[in-house]
Parts: structure tokens; sequence; C-alpha cells
């Protein structure tokens, strides 16, 4: 139901445990316990290596509970690595799966989890034709190693076709993860370009939230807190690396997660992805350099709940929000490095407006208005 309607209807659907604080990771086997014999560990090359995920594992061993590990999940992960994922569960005759690590790691470990329990290929899943996703027989954990996508609280699981060149998106409420751990020690060696690009996808998920036309007093409630917090906390997060702000960060992206869970996303995530899925450009960094075109676009339709955002962002009274975003982008040192070409232009035109978050957008985009947003990205 959209914001013109009288009757609202929700569908609520949020995980069962959240521990948060510092050092909450170590409280992982304790909360499995009970639940999984034997879980599979889901995580990246890079945490894994560098023995960041440690406490979790020793936590596990300390409980009593046999695992296994995937940790060569990729950022932007790609249907053969879900297929790993769900062939080395099979093997290990696993019962549960913790996902640690950065979205692209609990996505891959949420679209795995529904090859584990309905089988067939991903594609299956994706579209006006998609297979049904059953109840899952297993608890889904979720330990997020950065600030940004919220996956450890959406239904939404991104994964690359690298085939077709395309993001394809799995959704249903039984891949919010049952169980939420949010540790800012898990955060304390991400890099800065890292914690920028993934910051402002927070930010972005909150902002698009808040003016979504799906929007509604509850998924207001959630973005306005998160916009608060990740207004207070992103540069500090960012330059320093404090603990606090980690904090705040994690709890921001955890309600921006909530937010837009209930009232979608809009224009810059729709016109994002398909950047990401023919440059590489990472997904936050692809949002914040979008951001600016779409809040002047969306404007004159939205206007009234850009200035509050502003506000709950701590921008300054007279700052105009899209030009604060410029600043912001300039000072986290998100720039762009990458030559869009003309040509690709209807192509992009044509995937982004295909994406679902069209209709959210307080603004109704066409072709026109798409390849104007793009072209700001073009030097002149
Ligand atoms: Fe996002």
């Amino acid at each position: 139901m959209s914001r013109d309607g009288d009757i609202k209807t929700f569908s609520w659907h949020v995980p069962e445990t959240v521990v948060t604080g510092p050092g909450s990771m170590k409280e992982t086997g304790g909360l499995v316990q009970g639940v999984m014999k034997h879980p599979l560990v889901v995580t990246g090359p890079h945490l894994f290596r560098a023995g960041i995920i440690a406490p979790v594992l020793e936590s596990l061993e300390e409980a009593g509970i046999g695992y296994a590990v995937f940790h060569e999940t990729e950022s932007d992960p790609s249907i053969e690595t879900v297929e790993k994922i769900r062939t080395m569960y099979e093997k290990n005759a696993c019962d549960g799966l913790i996902a640690v690590g950065g979205g692209s790691v609990m996505d891959a470990a949420k679209a795995a989890a529904v090859l584990i329990g309905d089988g067939g290929r991903l594609q299956d899943y994706e579209g006006a034709e998609a297979r049904k996703i059953s109840p899952l027989e297993m608890t889904l954990m979720a330990v997020p190693a950065t600030a940004g996508t919220g996956s450890e609280v959406t239904p939404f699981a991104v994964i690359s076709d690298d085939q077709r060149q395309v993001k394809m998106t799995v959704s249903s409420p039984f891949l919010i993860p049952e169980m939420v751990v949010l540790d800012p020690d898990l955060l304390s060696g991400v890099p800065a370009g890292l914690a920028a690009a993934t910051g402002m996808d927070a930010l972005i998920h909150a902002l698009e939230a808040y003016v979504s036309r799906y929007g509604s007093f509850l998924s207001d409630g959630f973005a306005a807190q998160a916009l608060e917090k990740i207004g207070h906390s992103l540069v500090k997060f960012v330059r320093t690396g404090d603990a606090e702000a980690a904090q705040e960060m994690l709890e921001g992206s955890f309600l921006a997660g909530c937010a837009f869970s209930l009232s979608r996303l809009g224009l810059v995530h729709a016109l994002s992805h398909p950047l990401s899925a023919h440059y590489g450009i990472s997904h936050g960094t692809a949002n914040a350099l979008l951001l600016p075109a779409v809040i002047r676009f969306n404007q004159e339709a939205a206007g009234e709940k850009y200035r509050q955002a502003a506000d709950l962002l701590g921008v300054k009274e007279q700052t105009d929000l899209a030009d604060w975003i410029e600043e912001l982008n300039r000072l986290l040192g998100i720039e762009m490095k990458w030559e869009i070409r003309e040509e690709d232009l209807p192509v992009l035109v044509r995937d982004g407006l295909m994406s679902g978050n069209v209709q959210a957008n307080p603004r109704l985009a066409e072709e026109k208005d798409a390849e104007d947003i793009y072209k700001t990205l073009i030097p002149a």
C-alpha cells in the first residue's frame, strides 16, 4: 500500500534473537547450543586467514560444537560459490549456517540455504515465475563484519549471475536470519575504503526507505533512527575505526535494513546494480556516486521528507542535501574512477529500470530520466 492509501497492511518479520555489544561474537557457541550440532561457518578468505573470525570458532569449540568452514566467499558472490557452499554443507552433514562476514558472505549463505532446503538452481527462484521458497529447516545466524548491507535483517540475497552479467535477487521472509550478533570488534580491521562504501550503502538504505512510496510510520521509525545514528558516526568510523562509532554504525545499518525490508528501496539501488554488473563498481560506491543526482531528480516529489532526513543526518540548515552528500563522498574518499561509456547507456538504462525498486521511488523515472542520472557520472 502506498503513502496515498488509507488502509495499510504490514508483514512483519524480524530476527528472533539479537546479541549486540563489544565481544558479543564470543557468545556464538552458547547461542547455537541445542540449536545446531554441526554448523557450517561461511566466511571470506581475508576474515579467515587474518584470524578475525577466530573468536567465533573458539566459542563454538568451547561449547563443544564441531563445525566446518567455507572461507572462499568472494565479494559479489557468484552462483558457483553458492553451489559450493551447498555441496560443502551436504558433504559435512551440517545442520545450520553461521555467516560471519559482510553482505557478500551473508547473501551467499542465505542463497545457499534456499538450495539446501528446496534444491534446484538458484535461477529458478528469481523473477515473476520464481519457485516458492519453503520455511528453512535449518537455523541461519548472521554476524556482520561490515556495517552496510543490512543483510543480517533483510529477506534479500543478491547474487552475481556472471553468465548473464546481472545481479539477481532472491527474496523470502524465511531468509531473514533467526539469530544476529552485532559485535564492533569484528569491524576493527575494516579498511577505510570498504568502511566508506558500506557505510554509504547503509545511509542510502535509510534514506531511500524514508522517502519510499511504500513507506509507513513503521519503516519511517526505523529509517529515522538509522539516519541519526549513521549521520552521527559514519565519518568518525571511517576515519578512526573508533569502536563506539562502529557499534553505532552496526546498529544504524541493522535499523536501515529493518526499514527497507518494509518499504523497499528506490532509484539509487535500481540504477546501481547495472553499474556493479557491467563495470565491477562496488555496490556502496556505485550507490554513493548516484545519490546526489537521484536526490535532485526526486526533489519535487519528496522535498519535505529530504528536509527532515537532512535534519536527522545532522546537515546544517540551509545546506542542500545533494551538495552535502557530494561533500561527504569527498570526505570519505569516494570518487568516480571508472569510465562509463556512452554506448553502454541503453543497456544500463534498460537493466536499471527493470528493478522493482523503481516503483518504490517517490518520482517515477522514465528512460530519459535514468539516462540523465547516469550521464552525471560521465565527465563533460
Ligand atoms: Fe544496498
